[in-house]
């Protein structure tokens, strides 16, 4: 059995962390204690990613060609991630075993979790518990993690061919949390670990994990992100998804601004015709119902499962988090207060280089590359 997340380990790696994503690639690299050496970002091409695979491999190389170069590193080595909708993620429960036990059962134990006949995957899994402290008839957590091994060499051959050797593929709901460790509130006595709700939401997909101290609860993947928001203004209103874009960036607020706020707006340049943020605001409405809908059962499910205690701490992150007023919207719906990351702030930053206003402009689309970047300069094993 392939443990894709580890076999292309090293003892230490230097590779830049890489994220294709729907509506950008992104690359960070990094130096000695984390020192940010560059990054950069670059519109994914249409028509380029299909449902989470490549659909254009030669484009998407050529692309990944021209992004390494901006980066102006030598660094061949990435740390990279399959989209959220080719990969199962899960925190599954089995009988007490042995670790050596676990390795020969889990292709079964997690078989009934894949939705891909077993043979044709690639799975790795992390054990959440000491087996020596679960008593006898007891169960212990395991996280397991599967694509198709189509997907992941898919993905090889597109980095390979841009010049790129992938040294680990990481999983993006968890390379996001790595830029949090340092702000996660400190693990308590025995049972009183906080609960911290981590929400990245990008252009495709919705990351959700919750985390009990620094373990892994759930890890969901919601399909409402972004390009929802977008595709929902753009069906309104009868515009190209590139304009629907530049409606939502500029005028779109998730919550209904009174008349009076609705003046206050800036709408200067807008000329006749265009919708009102009431206007867009009904466009919008559907999709963040859906997206607090989707929040609010994933917390029930947990909930259900024995824990009932609300988060204790909550995050939010990825491009779609920057939707006016959504953080807003979610924190009223769910009461839960919802910080922002500053993946940034994990790293040494020389602001003479890097201006800080852009830094923080681009820091919620940075969140997933950083945590790869700092898989990628870590030491694994
Ligand atoms: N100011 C803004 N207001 C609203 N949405 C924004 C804003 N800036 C960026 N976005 C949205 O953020 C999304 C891009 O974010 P991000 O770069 O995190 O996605 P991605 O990594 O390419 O996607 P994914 O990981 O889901 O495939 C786009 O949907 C874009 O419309
Ligand atoms: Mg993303």
């Amino acid at each position: 059995m392939a443990t894709w997340l580890s076999n292309l380990f090293r003892p230490r790696i230097n590779a830049i962390g890489l994220e294709i994503g729907g509506a950008n690639i992104k690359a960070v690299d990094l130096g000695a204690n984390h020192q940010l050496l560059n990054y950069a970002q670059r519109p994914t091409p249409p028509g380029l990613l299909q449902d989470g695979l490549v659909g254009d491999p030669e484009a998407l190389g050529e692309e990944l060609r021209a992004l390494h170069k901006e980066l102006r590193t030598r660094k061949k080595q990435v740390v990279t991630a399959l989209a959220n909708d080719v990969t199962v993620v899960r925190v599954i429960r089995v009988p007490k075993m042995s670790e050596k036990e676990l390795e020969e059962a889990i292709p079964w134990e997690a078989e009934r979790y894949i939705p891909f006949p077993i043979d044709e995957v690639v799975l790795d899994y992390a054990l959440l518990d000491d087996p020596e402290e679960i008593e006898d008839q007891g169960e212990m957590e395991v996280l397991i993690a599967a694509a198709r091994e189509e997907t992941v060499m898919q993905l090889v051959e597109v980095l390979n061919s841009a010049g790129l050797e992938p040294v680990v593929i990481d999983l993006k709901p968890f390379a996001g949390l790595r830029p949090l460790e340092g702000q996660l509130k400190p693990e308590e006595e025995e049972g009183a670990n906080p609960i911290t709700l981590y929400l990245e939401v990008g252009h495709t997909a919705t990351s959700l994990v919750l985390l009990k101290g620094e373990r892994p609860l759930l890890s969901r993947s919601i399909g409402i992100a972004g390009k929802e928001f977008t595709q929902a203004i753009a069906r309104s209103f009868n515009l190209p998804m590139e304009e629907a874009e530049e409606v939502k960036r500029e005028y779109a607020l998730a919550t209904l601004s009174t008349e009076d706020e609705e003046a206050l707006l800036d709408f200067g340049e807008v000329e006749q015709g265009r919708p009102t943020p009431s206007d867009i605001y009904a466009a919008i409405r559907p999709v963040l119902i859906d997206l607090s809908t989707e929040v609010r059962r994933s917390l029930e499910f947990f909930s259900a499962q024995g824990e009932t205690q609300t988060p204790d701490q909550a995050f939010i992150t990825g491009g779609g988090s920057k939707l006016k007023g959504l953080k807003g919207v979610l924190s009223d719906v769910l009461g839960i207060h919802f910080n922002d990351v500053n993946p940034w702030a994990a790293l040494k930053v020389d602001t003479g280089r890097f201006e800080p206003g852009l830094l923080e402009d681009a820091a919620a689309e940075f969140t997933v590359p950083v945590g790869l970047a700092l898989r990628g300069v870590s030491r694994v094993g």
